[in-house]
């Protein structure tokens, strides 16, 4: 297995007015390599929360996730920022890419820690690759701000790519989009994922979007379910 989670707990305590809130209840889950799945549940379910404990940005109350045999929990402080920055890549509703830089150098920004480091493979080229996979290299030279929302997600997604993690986590990247555009980067990263054998987890409460993959979970009381 790429990922496993066992009895994963998380508790939010907002304040000493307020109950403690469990929004994960001993969740377990799994994920091969290679596999892709989607994540749906209502909102406040604990979508957002269960991603973020996954790409290592929050760590569990108790359980353990364990990456390619490691436990998260016993990474050193470098060898965490390293999973989060290489094993992993993130996609987000909103496509957060800076507004001043062009599409390229906001594609190549994630690369910039590793600059020093000697990859089997050319950033500047892969970035110009994945660019005409999605059918933007005539927009290299542009900013996000001469874009249209479907465009910059298509970009973002590119920006998570372009480090070869081995897991791509992606919650809401359609919630921002328009059905039709929603339909086609869901189907763009299904063959991403296929084409750059990775991983793929997709939040959504999106039925649409939700039907496109054959593995379905359902997070609902704290609690996961395939459905
Ligand atoms: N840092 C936090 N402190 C307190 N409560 C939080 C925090 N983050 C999330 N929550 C609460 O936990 C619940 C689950 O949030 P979230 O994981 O964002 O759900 P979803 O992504 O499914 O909408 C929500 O009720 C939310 O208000
Ligand atoms: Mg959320």
């Amino acid at each position: 297995m790429l990922l496993k989670l066992e009895k994963i707990k998380k508790t939010y305590q907002s304040n000493e007015k307020t109950a403690a809130l469990t929004v994960l209840d001993l969740v377990d889950f799994q994920l091969a390599d290679e596999e892709s799945c989607v994540i749906s549940g209502p909102s406040g379910s604990g979508k957002s929360t269960l991603l973020n404990i996954i790409g290592g940005l929050t760590g569990p109350d108790s359980g353990k996730v364990e990456f390619n045999g490691n436990d998260l929990s016993e990474l050193s402080k470098d060898e965490l920022a390293h999973y989060r920055n290489r094993d992993i890549g993130f996609i987000f509703q909103q496509h957060h890419l800076l507004p001043q830089l062009t599409l390229i150098d906001n594609i190549l920004l994630p690369t910039i820690p590793f600059a020093r480091q000697k990859q089997d493979y050319d950033s500047l080229e892969r970035a110009r690759e994945l660019l005409e996979r999605v059918g933007l290299t005539d927009r290299l030279n542009h900013r996000p701000g001469q874009l249209s929302g479907g465009e910059c997600q298509r970009v973002a997604v590119i920006r998570a790519l372009i480090n070869k993690p081995r897991l791509l986590l992606a919650d809401e990247p359609t919630g921002a989009l328009d059905s039709d555009t929603a339909a086609n980067l869901t189907d763009l990263l299904l063959e991403l994922n296929t084409e750059e054998k990775t991983a793929l987890i997709v939040v959504t409460h999106s039925r649409a979007v939700a039907e496109k993959f054959s593995i379905h979970y359902r997070l609902i009381n704290g609690k996961i379910q395939v459905s």
